[in-house]
């Protein structure tokens, strides 16, 4: 069974399954809810307009019978959401007036829906960018106990490779954090480690990376943010197996791991890479995804006090049915 495979299966067990998909009228998103259904993966809540997206399945010959429909700017608790957003959001200088109207927006309503409890996780990103994906997520739900910055990871899944777990990698950040600080990067390699369990049923091996493997770029602010990042984890997350910095290479091919960094017990085995920063590791998955072939699973938000998660917007309805099967499987780790 293949790894998607696996985690469509784990959510078809799960009991917290309500799944809010705020771009309801959007076509691969009203398929992929009559999908999550019939497969009893989640239970799925389409926002939007009720005739608007009743029209779209019936275009689609698509069955929505057994999927809640909720019209935002018509919702009975929109009021009560409105206040508790404004409550939270006040101190910022947001006016009750200013909530009533983002309530409207489905990004919104969904990221309170979750906040509230009502639903258990959201997808969205086909038809938005990352960044207005995350927004509304970032204001309401906020990050996880003890976590105060929110990544991006994806699950590389390299074809005929024997190195991580046979092919299987977690890389992070490569969705979210422009520069991140040492501090943030340290929380970054916890986040994906929780990511590496909790979806991938991998024990994690994490790898801080950089240009330089143990000193041998000589002295930089960049290397000293990773090393100084390595050594924040370490003393942070003692139970953790990480070390750096690492040079991609040093991290996962042992006989490189045995000349440049001897005394470490990670590298050459590393199944989680930390990137430095985002233009290295969104620029790092494409690369796999695209000259290795890679099956790039993601972004997985990470860090969140409830799962969101971001699609792309070359998304296909499959995708759609796995993100949303993740999150139900995030939401009961
Ligand atoms: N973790 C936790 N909280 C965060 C984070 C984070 N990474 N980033 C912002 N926040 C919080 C802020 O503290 C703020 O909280 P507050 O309003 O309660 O004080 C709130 O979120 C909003 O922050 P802003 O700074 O106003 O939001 P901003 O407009 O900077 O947007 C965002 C944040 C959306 C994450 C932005 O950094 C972004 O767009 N990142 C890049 C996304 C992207 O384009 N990725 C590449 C494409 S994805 C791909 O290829 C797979």
């Amino acid at each position: 069974m293949s790894l998607l495979e696996q985690i469509r299966e784990k959510a078809r067990q799960k009991k917290k399954k309500i799944i809010v998909l705020p771009e309801g009228t959007e076509e691969r998103t009203v398929k992929a809810a009559e999908i999550l259904v019939k497969e009893q993966i989640a239970d799925p809540i389409l926002l939007g307009v009720e005739d608007e997206v009743t029209g779209v399945a019936k275009n689609l010959g698509v069955d929505l019978s057994k999927v809640r429909i909720i019209d935002p700017s018509r919702a009975a608790d929109a009021e009560s959401l409105a206040e508790k957003l404004y409550e939270m959001r006040k101190s910022k200088g947001l006016t009750i007036d200013e909530a009533r109207n983002l309530v409207k927006n489905p990004l919104y309503y969904g990221s309170m829906l979750v906040y509230t409890d009502a639903a258990h996780g959201l997808v969205a990103g086909a038809i938005n960018t990352t960044g207005d994906v995350l927004r509304p997520a970032l204001q309401t739900i906020k990050t996880a106990p003890g976590v105060s910055v929110v990544s991006g990871s994806f699950i590389m899944i390299v074809p005929d490779c024997e190195l991580g777990d046979k092919g299987m990698f977690i890389f992070a950040d490569c969705a979210v954090n422009p520069n991140p600080t040492a501090e943030q990067l340290a929380e970054i390699a916890y986040s994906s480690a929780e990511t590496a369990r909790s979806l991938c049923g991998m024990e994690p091996r994490i790898g801080m990376l950089s240009y330089s493997t143990k000193g041998s770029g000589g002295k930089h602010e960049d290397i000293e943010k990773v090393l100084k990042a390595t050594e924040i984890a370490k003393q942070r997350y003692p139970d953790l197996i990480l070390d750096g910095e690492f040079q991609a290479d040093a991290a996962l091919v042992p006989k490189v791991a045995k000349s440049k960094a001897p005394g470490s017990d990670v590298a050459g085995r590393v199944n989680v890479l930390i990137f430095p920063d985002l233009d290295a590791g969104n620029i790092g998955y494409k690369l796999v995804q695209r000259l290795a072939k890679a099956e790039a699973i993601g972004p997985i938000l990470q860090g969140m006090a409830k799962p969101v998660n971001d699609l792309s917007r070359g998304c296909s309805v499959d995708d759609i049915v796995n993100v949303a099967a993740m999150c139900v499987v995030k939401a009961q780790a």
